[in-house]
């Protein structure tokens, strides 16, 4: 090839159906993403796209444009947050100007090699499609040629973020407040988040997103960064002095490189939208739906669950959880999940949070039987049965603490604080994976459980192996391998990702586990909120949401039967609560809401979700269409009173303009007096109102005003005429 000469560019382009990735290499540097966005006609002339992006040269600066590379470069003038950062054996800063040595389609990804021959190194990027859907997964990787190299930082390879853009949205947030949409406005500098919790932490879901000016939920352009790692993950969206703007996302944990290995930066799944932040969620729910969550049996809909634990936490009794599990069954679960406490050793067994992590044996002073007893009572009664595990910890008040401390995450010389009383087992070592997996296998094998509640409740603080070698990174990995092995030897098992709620949430857990546990507020109030944020990244079929009790544990707050149901039938809907509090009303609501749930999920779990814009702060609203737009559910939940004396209407989405839709308000019998004055309001009539998708879609509906705490479910049904 002799581009190396000619000045021109060399560039490739990457399609999906609707998307379009350029890359362009100038004088053999790295390439850089010229551009990212809707699908180029085939005939765009790529050379000439990204000639006309080569910026100019003010005074005063270096005598050529500082380009953002995929791997934007120090030893290349890139001053800002770099590519890459790595070190030789002696400390020395290797800096890199790599020289590109190809650039090519292979297969449905395209794929980057650049050599720097001085530093010893090999750079490799990967931008892969798949043919059903618009997301594009990206990875670099890093091999030391010829010595070895201390790699502090290995990103993604970079993307530019809009110039346009004011603002990104990141995730925030604290245990039971996962998932806080933030807005930050995208101005000169480094926005850096990180976890080096050994989980990806409450505070952190690692993803930016970054609207393009004007953009709304329904319309305008945006660009999607996911980090897909368990456990540990630095995301870096900056802006430089040249105005130059990245996202970068990676493994925030060096790592030592011996000649001929090669380093990953691990996935992040890309995104972009020319329809709203919508549009990003649609693309991003396809590609976990086809390309991440496999479900064992994919045509089984998503069960109803009934958990324990707000009911009887670590009081296992027998006659109690039957009781339970006949009034759940009798409501309409259809998978009980017995949670923590139900193991121990002899003589020791798990009543508080204090012991006995690790000691998976059934407790025979709870189970005198084993768990035969009670699992035959759930399966007579129709329901499978699901059990809680936290495979990575370790109680030191247990018996296999006591068997093995040398197994605990503990460097010599430094006290690991404890979280939870408990302390973490280092997975890497193969006698504790096997110890697990042996753990496992056996009560997967012995009893007919088809699902596990994976939990994982505590940060690491000292995550280096007792050699003092980083952990972080081979954990997470060593976590994967567990999983997947016991997956292997049990494939027809589910497996849910907590982690204290929702620590654990990223697209690489997904590839293995079938439900997140978004957080331990059971508070339908707060789960509103963070199911709608949530929604961006998950589609509600793996989304775990609970019915609480009517004073909800972790806020005090008391809501009524009717919202709590609401919330949790617009994900993966369960009842967490002791059913004996439940009066004669609140059970027949919430068998009544179990039903619709049943009703509805199957095309819910496959359609599209489309978040509204109900033009009134105290609503948070989005609704499911299914995937022919033949039905759809509104939810419409009013968190605060609403401050004009009236509110306006919603506009719906994701509609056929052209078809009508009969649309009803299926809770209509929850019009209450008090909040809002009786006048024929057509959506309160049984049989609703009859309007074009696109009169839904503009004019929208008005709904009845609502005391805070309240939901509306709005139905359509598509018809043939008026
Ligand atoms: C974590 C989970 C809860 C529950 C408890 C049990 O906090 O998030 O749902 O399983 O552990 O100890």
């Amino acid at each position: 090839m002799n581009f190396l000469s000619t000045g021109m560019p060399v560039c490739a382009r990457l399609d999906t159906t609707r998307r379009t990735l350029v890359l362009a290499s100038f004088a053999d540097r790295l390439p850089c993403v010229v551009y990212c966005g809707s699908r180029l006609g085939d005939d765009e002339d790529l050379a000439a796209l990204s000639r006309a992006a080569v910026r100019p040269i003010a005074n005063s600066t270096l005598d050529r444009a500082v380009e953002l590379s995929i791997c934007p470069e120090e030893g290349r003038g890139f001053q800002g947050h770099p590519g890459l950062r790595a070190f030789d054996a002696a400390g020395r800063p290797l800096m890199t100007q790599f020289r590109l040595s190809s650039l090519e389609r292979q297969g449905d990804a395209l794929v980057v090699e650049a050599v720097d021959a001085q530093c010893g190194l090999t750079y490799r990027a990967r931008f892969a499609t798949h043919p059903d859907t618009e997301v594009i997964e990206v990875e670099a990787d890093l091999t030391a040629d010829r010595e070895a190299v201390r790699v502090d930082w290995l990103s993604t390879p970079v993307v530019p973020a809009p110039a346009s853009a004011t603002d990104f949205i990141e995730f925030a947030g604290r245990w039971t407040q996962e998932f806080g949409l933030r807005r930050v406005p995208f101005t000169r500098g480094a926005h850096l988040r990180e976890s080096r919790r050994g989980r990806m932490g409450h505070d952190h879901f690692p993803a930016f997103v970054v609207p393009d000016a004007g953009c709304t939920d329904t319309l305008g352009e945006a660009i999607a960064l996911h980090f897909g790692f368990s456990g540990v993950h630095r995301m870096v969206a900056e802006e430089t002095a040249e105005g130059l703007r990245q996202l970068q996302a990676g493994v925030a944990e060096p790592a030592m490189l011996e000649p001929g290995e090669t380093l990953s930066s691990e996935c992040g799944f890309l995104a972009f939208s020319d329809e709203g932040l919508n549009g990003l969620m649609h693309a991003l729910h396809d590609h976990v739906r086809r390309h991440v969550v496999r479900f064992p049996d994919p045509a089984r809909p998503r069960p109803v669950h009934y958990n324990c634990w707000e009911a009887v936490y670590f009081d296992h009794d027998l006659d109690t959880l039957k009781e339970l599990a006949d009034r759940a069954a009798a409501i309409g679960a259809e998978r009980f999940v017995l949670d923590d406490g139900w193991f121990g050793s002899a003589g020791q067994g798990r009543d508080d949070d204090t012991t006995s992590l690790g000691d998976w044996y059934v407790d025979p002073r709870k189970y005198p039987d084993g768990l035969g007893p009670l699992i035959d009572h759930v399966e007579t009664l129709g329901m499978r049965f699901g059990l809680w595990v936290e495979p990575e910890m370790v109680s030191p008040d247990s018996a296999l603490a006591r068997a093995h401390p040398d197994w605990i995450i503990q460097p010599e010389g430094r006290v690991q604080l404890p979280r939870r009383s408990q302390q973490v087992l280092d997975l890497t070592n193969a006698d504790v994976a096997d110890y697990l997996f042996e753990r496992l296998d056996a009560l997967l094998s012995q009893y007919s459980i088809d699902y596990l509640k994976w939990d994982m409740n505590r940060d690491l603080t000292l995550a280096v192996d007792r050699e003092g070698n980083g952990l972080l990174r081979r954990q997470g990995k060593a976590v994967h391998a567990l999983i997947d092995r016991v997956r292997a030897a049990h494939p027809g098992v589910e497996i849910e990702s907590c982690a204290s709620g929702g620590a654990r949430i990223d697209y690489e857990i997904l590839k293995r586990t079938h439900r997140v546990w978004l957080s331990d507020s059971n508070d339908a109030h707060e789960r509103a909120r963070m199911q709608h944020e949530a929604m961006l990244f998950l589609p509600p079929e793996i989304v775990g949401s609970h019915v609480g009790p009517r004073r909800c544990h972790t806020s005090g707050r008391v809501l009524a039967m009717p919202f709590r149901a609401g919330v949790a039938m617009a994900a993966h809907m369960g009842f967490e609560m002791d059913l004996r509090e439940l009066e004669p009303d609140e059970e027949a609501t919430l068998k009544r809401y179990t039903r619709f749930y049943k009703e509805n999920r199957t095309w819910m779990h496959a359609g599209r979700q489309h978040r509204l814009e109900p033009a009134c702060a105290e609503r948070l609203a989005h609704m499911s269409v299914a995937a022919d737009r033949a039905h759809f559910l509104a939810f419409v939940a009013t968190l605060a009173t609403i401050r004009d004396e009236s509110a306006p209407p919603i506009r719906l989405s994701g509609l056929d303009p052209d078809a009508h839709y009969r649309v009803t308000l299926w809770n209509r019998d929850e019009i209450n007096a008090s909040s809002h004055r009786r006048f024929a309001m057509p959506i309160a009539d049984p049989d609703g109102l009859v309007l074009s998708g696109r009169a839904l879609m503009k004019s929208g509906v008005t709904l009845p005003m609502g005391f805070p705490d309240t939901m509306w479910i709005v139905q359509g049904t598509r018809t043939e005429g008026r």
